[in-house]
């Protein structure tokens, strides 16, 4: 499972991007709301820190404007991948870009009838978003479960993007479903890396290594 990070703050994708565990990076408006940066600016540092695919998002809600803004965002560095909003207008944006051969990310997604919708149009990524479901006593796994299912069933190549991912469950959830690739914030990321018994094994070793009086090298 591909690991992107969900955010636009550029010194927590460079310190993550350096550990070699990083695939892609994944905005929205209120990510770089949240940045206090131009997106023209962020997009362009991120993309030039991370080999991936970067997801930056339109904000025009009709189709011409969303190719149009598209292609504003897709002249910033070759790995910009175009994010579109799950609407009648952002697939038939998704559609003419996919045609035409740009990276193209439908966000929003919230039912397995809008993903297959997508994969129709040929997105190159799906983003459904677990954790809002959740919010509302849905269950948000079990879209992926049913994205998962569909598009195994047809071949689409469209790749499953987890997105709006809460906790570290989340993370192991959408690995166990399949999903293509996790988009995660840096809190649910830092979160993956930690257990309390790994933490007591390794001061047991060390102590006991202290023991021996040995050193290596
Ligand atoms: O990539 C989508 C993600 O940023 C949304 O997360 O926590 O606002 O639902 P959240």
């Amino acid at each position: 499972m591909k690991f992107f990070i969900d955010t636009a703050d550029v010194d927590e994708i460079r310190e993550w991007n350096s550990t070699g565990l990083i695939d892609g990076v994944t905005t929205n408006p209120s990510l770089i709301l949240k940045s206090g940066r131009q997106i023209d600016e962020a997009l362009a540092e991120i993309c030039a820190i991370v080999d991936g695919p970067v997801s930056g998002e339109v904000t025009a809600i009709d189709t011409i404007g969303m190719i149009s803004q598209g292609k504003t965002l897709a002249k910033i560095a070759d790995n910009i991948c175009i994010k579109l909003p799950l609407t009648m207008d952002g697939l038939k944006a998704c559609k003419a870009l996919s045609d035409e051969g740009f990276k193209t990310n439908v966000t929003l997604c919230f039912s397995a009838n809008q993903a297959l919708l997508a994969a129709k149009a040929g997105a190159t990524y799906i983003s459904p978003f677990i954790g809002r479901l959740d919010d509302i006593n849905i269950d948000g796994m079990e879209l992926i479960e049913e994205i998962r299912a569909i598009y195994d069933n047809y071949g689409f190549e469209t790749q499953l993007l987890a997105a709006s991912l809460r906790t570290a469950n989340h993370v192991k959830d959408c690995a166990i479903a399949g999903a293509d690739v996790a988009t995660i914030p840096p809190s649910t990321l830092g979160k993956l890396v930690a257990h309390p018994l790994t933490d007591k094994g390794l001061a047991a070793f060390l102590a006991d290594w202290e023991k021996t009086g040995q050193s290596i090298g």
